[in-house]
Order: C-alpha cells, then sequence, then structure tokens
C-alpha cells in the first residue's frame, strides 16, 4: 500500500493533478497495486488567507509518505519568491532531494520546433542537481536601495552535494542503457573554482564507470548542440542554475511545457514529482490545459515506486495520445479538453 501526498496547488495545478489520479487510479486496477493519497491545501491561495506558505512541520509530515505528486506553485497575487521558496524549494532542500530528474522525449505525433528531429533524434535526460550551487541562498545585500547597494548571490558547491549527483548520473545513465554517453555540463573557462570542483570529481567518479563513455560541454555551447544535435545526448549532468535553463529549453524542443515532466528526487527518503510548466494562471478553471506532464510525472513516480510495468503502461498511453489523437500540446488547441486527455489515457490503460 503506497502513501502518496498530493499537493495540487496553484492556478492549474488542481485541474492537472484531478487526471493524473484518473490515470494513477486505472493503472494501479490494471496492474494490481494499492495506495492511499492524501491531499494538501498548500499554496498561494492558502498563503493570502493565512499567511503561511508551509505549515509547521510540514516537512516531518511529508516524510511519512512513500512519494509526493505536486501540480503547480506559483500565484499571480502572491510576490514572485514567496511561494516558491516557502513551498517548492522548501520541500525539495527539507526533503534532500538532491536530484532534479527531467527527460527531454519528443513522443510521436508531437511537433517539436527542431527542424527535421523525430523522436529517435530528441531522447535525454537531464540530471539538475537540486540542493545547493546559486540556489542555496547564499549571499546578502549591502546599502539596499541607495547608490551604493551591493548585492552578492554566492553559487554553494559541496564536495558531497557535487559528488552524490554525479554519482546518481553514472547510475542512471548504466540503468538506463541507451548510448551509455554521460554529459558534464558547466562553465569550467571561467566559474573556474566551482566547475573545477564538478570536473574533477566527474573524472574521479567516471573511474569507477568504465562502460559510460564521458563529455563535457559548456554551457553555453549546450544550448546551441540541444538545439542543433540534440540526438549527441544521453543524459547530462549539471548544476542547479544551470540545470534550471537548459531544461526549459528542452521542454520546448520536446514540445513545450504541455508535456515536461520532471522528479525531485531523494534515492534514500521521499520524492516529489511535478510537471515543470507552473501554474498558468490565464488557463486556470477552462479545462484547457494540457495533463500530459502531470501524467508524464506520475510515469516518473510509479518507476521511482519500482512500480515498472505501471509506468511502462503509462508511457505507452501518452504515446498512443499524442501519436494518434491530439492535434497541438498547446491549452486550447488539442481538440480535446483537460478531462478527456486524461479520459483517453486511463481508457487506453484499461483496455491494454
Ligand atoms: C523549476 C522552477 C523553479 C526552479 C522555480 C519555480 C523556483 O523554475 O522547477 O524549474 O527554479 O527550480
Ligand atoms: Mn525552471
Amino acid at each position: 500500500m503506497y502513501k502518496i501526498a498530493v499537493i495540487p496547488g496553484d492556478g492549474t495545478g488542481p485541474e492537472v493533478i484531478r487526471e493524473g489520479l484518473k490515470v494513477l487510479k486505472a493503472v494501479s486496477e490494471k496492474v494490481g497495486f494499492q495506495y492511499e493519497t492524501q491531499v494538501f491545501d498548500w499554496g498561494g491561495d492558502r498563503y493570502l488567507r493565512t499567511g503561511e506558505v508551509l505549515p509547521e512541520g510540514a516537512i516531518d509530515e511529508l516524510k511519512k509518505f512513500d512519494a509526493i505528486y505536486l501540480g503547480a506553485i506559483g500565484h499571480p497575487d502572491v510576490k514572485p519568491g514567496i511561494l516558491e521558496k516557502g513551498i517548492l524549494l522548501a520541500i525539495r532542500f527539507g526533503l534532500d532531494q538532491y536530484i532534479n530528474l527531467r527527460p527531454v522525449k519528443l513522443y510521436p505525433g508531437v511537433d517539436t520546433p527542431l527542424k527535421d528531429k523525430g523522436p529517435e533524434d530528441i531522447d535525454y535526460v537531464v540530471v539538475r542537481e537540486n540542493t545547493e550551487g546559486l540556489y542555496a541562498g547564499a549571499g546578502g545585500v549591502l546599502k539596499k536601495g541607495t547608490p551604493d547597494e551591493v548585492a552578492v548571490q554566492e553559487s554553494i558547491n559541496t564536495r558531497k552535494g557535487v559528488e552524490r549527483c554525479i554519482r546518481y548520473a553514472f547510475e542512471y545513465c548504466r540503468k538506463r542503457n541507451k548510448k551509455k554517453k554521460l554529459t558534464l555540463v558547466g562553465k569550467t573557462n571561467v566559474l573556474t573554482y566551482a566547475f573545477d570542483l564538478w570536473e574533477r570529481t566527474f573524472y574521479e567518479v567516471a573511474q569507477e564507470y568504465p562502460d559510460i563513455q564521458t563529455d563535457y560541454a559548456h554551457v553555453d555551447a549546450t544550448t546551441m548542440w540541444m538545439v542543433k544535435n540534440p540526438e549527441w545526448f544521453d543524459v547530462i549532468v549539471t548544476d542547479n542554475m544551470f540545470g534550471d535553463i537548459i531544461t526549459d529549453l528542452g521542454a520546448m524542443t520536446q514540445g513545450g511545457m504541455g508535456i515536461a515532466a520532471g522528479g525531485n528526487i531523494n534515492p534514500q527518503g521521499v520524492s516529489m514529482f511535478e510537471p515543470i510548466g507552473g501554474s498558468a494562471p490565464k488557463y486556470t478553471g477552462k479545462n484547457i490545459i494540457n495533463p500530459l506532464a502531470a501524467i508524464g510525472a506520475l510515469q516518473m513516480m510509479l518507476e521511482n515506486l519500482g512500480e515498472e510495468k505501471a509506468a511502462e503502461l503509462v508511457d505507452k498511453a501518452i504515446a498512443f495520445v499524442t501519436g494518434t489523437k491530439l492535434k497541438s500540446l498547446s491549452a486550447g488547441k488539442m481538440g480535446y479538453t483537460t478531462s478527456e486527455v486524461g479520459d483517453m489515457v486511463a481508457q487506453f490503460i484499461a483496455d491494454a
């Protein structure tokens, strides 16, 4: 019996999570596993009502679950940073989810802006460090609001944090068993302290993985290759900030935010799965947002729980819907409503 914490969150979060849970029900009945869910109302509306981002003891409460399923965090009436730091980053850091796993995969039938590229070319995974770097919150401000204001925001890179991330990436690459190539993405030509640590650690750990081919690319060049030659990549490992940026680019090449999913993973603890697109306030409540990103996040959650068969089935169902049903992945242009897309995925699973 899996215990799953559900945080629908803000904007379109609840709509897409509803479809994800529909698919979870269908696939659990099909392959035969049991689960229970507990819903938490954390997000912008609750914050505006109570002034509290996360209630006390929230992180400890989450430790009791096998996985967390998150919709979206971000509210148009709340100043940027409050909910992101107070909820999303607080959970990532609080549960030490040190990996942000983001597949960039073009499903059949999906339009990519990359000319002449197809599903066989766009299929790689970004392993983003998820607890350090510029996100660690180190730094400060002096003389704020004066002409002499000084703002310092430091990138924190620890040997432990870098090594566990790199090690995870090597293991993941081996398990994935495709091109067996791991690319470190950094900026060794300028960030000569931080990425020197990354580079040394990368090649040291690589000694233990002779079956994995290693490669290095600067982050700026990486954005070129992601557009021009995405087929070169298999698994990428990089720091928090670079990983944040390049995975938005990656998401666009796989058809956009309607399909991009990610997992915040603590291999020894509780992991959290989310569509990476955000709360999309302008589409909220219209039943037109694409739920496939949330369904993709569910697929990753199932894989992480060890329900391989269920995960495979959900993956096939997504491919069926993109390949034979949807006109577009964009909100309002799919040719179906949010709930109809969820229904089609669930039906495919039931019929499988
Ligand atoms: C993401 C988001 C978050 C991040 C924000 C909302 C804090 O952009 O999940 O990529 O920067 O990590
Ligand atoms: Mn981001």
